[in-house]
């Protein structure tokens, strides 16, 4: 608590992914049905017809809570009720009442979602990890974590390690993709003060992260999420979240600056790595950027118009929020007032004040699909 002082006066926090998450004791609303949304079905097909990797592709995962899909803490988080009540009905890890990117991503390259890392149980064979491993932990970020979780380069050097243990040859990684995701959670204790050293200092580990992933690891193919519009996060935007669409544009700010950085160091990556390995550029390069704010935005812009619930029209409306107060965003220090779950959670985009339902998910994949074309050509 007496940490708040520090913090910048719209928002406790400058950017996190992971917050609301302490908040979230067992709810008593009606655990009703929720089908699975008709658009996930489209998009399979999509996947089907387009896919080259004919489902022998591996997928492997690091980053935070937007592509967790079971490594956090168990009993805490993402494992405690209201979350996956849509998908799979009951907690699985994931930060969303559903699916998350990385569902979406896996079944885009016609593979299950590969397992998480820390579900991977000894003596099972090969079979739990034919579709690669996610190694993504809720709350983690390149050079610090809000969780317990381990940050950027353990979570590359937990690879590292079972590929020494022969969990993977070459043959596999070479038809292997790598999604990272970080974003924002190194953000929690900045200030306006110091955060463009703290970007600097950001992409600087995240490029030599990266390159470990082509270099040490071996993968021929790495995504690279830009960080999403973090001003746009409800928890961000504040409690005026509620009652309009209004981003935080000084937060946004924060993250194109941060967003323009990576770029330039994913581009250097590909230059670098198309030099030693004297292969034409042809190919689109080795790292390809999945523009998360462009996703985001274009997403948000269409829930707005598109969405034909008055009720959920409001984007940056989360669905699930505080029972008490003004302030929507739970901090785990609710004293057991609990939390409010919308009825309609297939309609919102955000879940919680940092994480979208697996509706945002669906609908910033969908914003996102035509550059995962760019993995196929290996
Ligand atoms: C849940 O996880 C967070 C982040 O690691 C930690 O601060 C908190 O103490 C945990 N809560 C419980 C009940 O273990
Ligand atoms: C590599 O491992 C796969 C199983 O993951 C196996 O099918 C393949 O034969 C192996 N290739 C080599 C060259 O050892
Ligand atoms: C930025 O400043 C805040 C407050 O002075 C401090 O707590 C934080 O550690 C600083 N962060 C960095 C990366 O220097």
């Amino acid at each position: 608590m007496e940490k708040r002082q520090r913090f910048l006066p719209v928002s406790f926090f400058l950017f996190s992914t992971l917050v609301v998450l302490f908040a979230c004791p067992a709810i008593g609303a009606a655990d009703d049905h929720h089908p699975v949304i008709p658009t996930t079905a489209r998009t399979k097909r999509d996947a089907r017809e387009h896919h080259r990797h004919n489902g022998r592709v591996k997928l492997f995962v690091f980053g935070d809570s937007y592509v967790d899909t079971g490594n956090f803490e168990p009993n805490n988080g993402s494992w405690l009720p209201p979350f996956g009540r849509t998908f799979p009905g009951v907690p699985s890890g994931r930060f969303s009442d559903g699916r998350v990117l990385t569902d979406y991503i896996a079944d885009f390259l016609g593979i299950r979602t590969p397992i998480a890392y820390q579900q991977i149980k000894a003596g099972d064979g090969g079979e739990q990890l034919k579709s690669g491993v996610n190694f993504a932990y809720g709350g983690t970020g390149v050079v610090s974590a809000i969780s317990k979780g381990p940050v950027l380069g353990d979570q590359i050097s937990q690879l590292g390690q079972m590929i020494r243990h022969r969990f993977y040859n070459q043959t596999d990684l070479d038809n292997s993709v790598a999604l990272v995701a970080a974003s924002g959670n190194d953000y929690k204790y900045a200030t306006l003060k110091n955060v463009t050293a703290l970007t600097r200092k950001l992409i600087k580990q995240q490029k030599t992260d990266l390159r470990r992933i082509h270099d040490e690891l071996r993968i021929p193919k790495i995504a690279v999420l830009l960080m999403e519009p973090a001003g746009c996060l409800p928890h961000s935007a504040g409690p005026s979240a509620m009652h309009s669409s209004k981003c935080n544009e000084a937060h946004n700010a924060i993250v194109s600056n941060h967003n323009q950085l990576l770029k330039q160091a994913v581009h250097d990556l590909n230059k670098e790595t198309t030099t030693n390995n004297n292969k034409k550029k042809k190919n689109g390069g080795t790292f390809v950027i999945l523009d998360l704010f462009q996703a985001f935005s274009n997403a948000l812009e269409e829930h707005k118009y598109h969405t034909g619930s008055l009720r959920y029209k409001n984007p940056l409306k989360p669905c699930v929020t505080l029972a008490r107060g003004k302030w929507p965003c739970g901090l785990g220090n609710d004293n057991g007032g609990g939390v409010r779950v919308c009825k309609h959670p297939e309609l919102a985009f955000f879940w919680d004040c940092n994480h979208p339902s697996q509706n945002g998910w669906n609908e910033v994949y969908l914003a996102l699909q035509h550059s995962l074309y760019q993995l196929y050509d290996a």
